[in-house]
């Protein structure tokens, strides 16, 4: 299939979108097998063809982190913080990430699904083709293990590529009277054996802070996961400065994700690592950050950065990447590039994949197709969605 007079954001190149303005793409067996100015086309090319009218072609956004599977909601929190307590204060006293656990053990497979749906439909109707979801509202090993078996049921579903990350690491639940390494030892690691047993993971991640893990907690699952060849990623300086980002460096994690507290140290140690720097604008935006990440940092060091809704019940209840884009450049001055490269490229590296966030030939074609002139009104609108269509795997949906 070839789509003809289109403008390409191609993703190709550190700048300017590797706009192609008089473009056109060929689709073969799922993937591009050509992409490129329209007056290059391979002239044996005699296939069926599409004129686009001029619309814009990005890769398929990529939601790189979310909590989408989870019971209840928390509505309750929200209205508690407008009434002048913080997330912290939420969390010790008994709500916080706890409260969602006590839902989602409650909650049947067939629940969390529909519940999770609702999301996912609302992030595939901006031009998701590729989402990631995390466990660790379970926090027991049923739990964990539901969770994951959840996130990979939605790829059954609807039409979308998942990767599921276990985050047994997410809390210590009450009945383990805040003895976080007993919880590792008795509940993260067994839960992560047997998750990784049915082929349920993808990446192992953490939440390390001061109301959640130290590093020094977080080292035997580093290790596991190490030891079972599986790449990790880390919820990192969000709330304050305790050592995830360096920690994720060491073990060269595929992402280090919040990092508002992060230092121009752990701008160098994600480079040197190549990770990813994970921006999640929505959760700063809701819990009321002042704390920037430091964009500029990561900038100078080359860190790529990718942008995720971190759609969740407590600090980022939103499931919409155009929204993020927005807050991204808004709140952080990051630019219409960089948000766009955030939520494609970047968010695909953050995910260790390489068959996607571009446009390019042999890549998957999962493609965005937008009514507007221009890539940057991708980030510039606020609350409306001009996806015209979208690819997944080379089929139109
Ligand atoms: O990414 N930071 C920790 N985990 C989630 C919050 C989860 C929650 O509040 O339920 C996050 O922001
Ligand atoms: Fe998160």
């Amino acid at each position: 299939m070839l789509l003809r007079n289109v403008t390409l954001a191609t993703m190709q190149g550190d700048q300017s979108y590797g706009l192609v303005p008089s473009g056109a793409l060929i689709i073969d067996a799922g993937h591009i097998a050509w992409v490129g100015e329209e007056k290059d086309l391979p002239p044996n090319y005699n296939g069926p063809e599409e004129d686009l009218s001029g619309r814009l072609i990005t890769p398929a956004l990529i939601d790189c982190h979310t909590h989408v599977v989870h019971g209840g909601n928390r509505s309750n929190e929200f209205e508690m913080r407008l009434m002048g307590a913080s997330y912290q204060e939420v969390a010790r006293a008994g709500g916080g990430i706890v409260s969602t656990v006590t839902a989602t053990r409650e909650a049947s497979e067939e629940m969390l699904l529909k519940g999770a749906l609702r999301f996912v439909d609302a992030l595939l109707a901006e031009g998701v083709c590729t989402l990631e979801v995390k466990s660790g509202y379970g926090l027991d090993i049923d739990t964990e293990l539901k969770m994951l078996r959840v996130a990979k049921a939605i790829a059954s579903v609807r039409d979308v590529r998942i990767k599921s990350t276990f985050l047994g690491a997410h809390a210590v639940p009450a009945e383990f009277h805040e003895n976080t390494a007993t919880y590792v030892s008795q509940v993260c690691i067994p839960a992560l054996n047997a998750a990784h047993a049915e082929g349920l993971v993808d990446a192992v991640d953490g939440f390390c802070e001061g109301i959640a893990f130290s590093p020094a907690d977080l080292k035997p699952l580093f290790e596991r996961a190490m030891a079972l060849g599986l790449p990790v990623k880390l919820h990192a300086e969000q709330l304050s400065h305790f050592g995830g980002t360096e920690m994720a460096a060491r073990y060269g994690a595929l992402s280090a994700d919040h990092l508002e507290y992060a230092t121009e140290a752990d701008a160098k140690a994600l480079a040197q690592a190549g990770s990813v720097a994970v921006i999640l604008p929505a959760a700063f935006y809701t819990l009321r950050e002042t704390q920037v990440p430091p964009i500029k940092a990561f900038r100078s060091h080359g860190v790529p950065m990718a942008l995720a809704t971190d759609c969740n019940p407590g600090s980022s209840p939103i499931a919409s990447l155009l929204l993020t884009m927005n807050m991204a450049c808004t709140l952080f001055r990051m630019t219409p590039h960089e948000a766009l490269a955030g939520v494609t490229r970047h968010a695909a590296s953050a995910l260790g994949l390489f068959d996607c966030g571009m446009l390019a030939s042999g890549m998957r074609a999962d493609l965005a197709v937008w009514d507007v002139e221009h890539p940057a009104e991708l980030a510039y609108r606020i609350g409306y969605n001009p996806l015209w269509r979208r690819f997944f795997g080379g089929r139109a949906k």
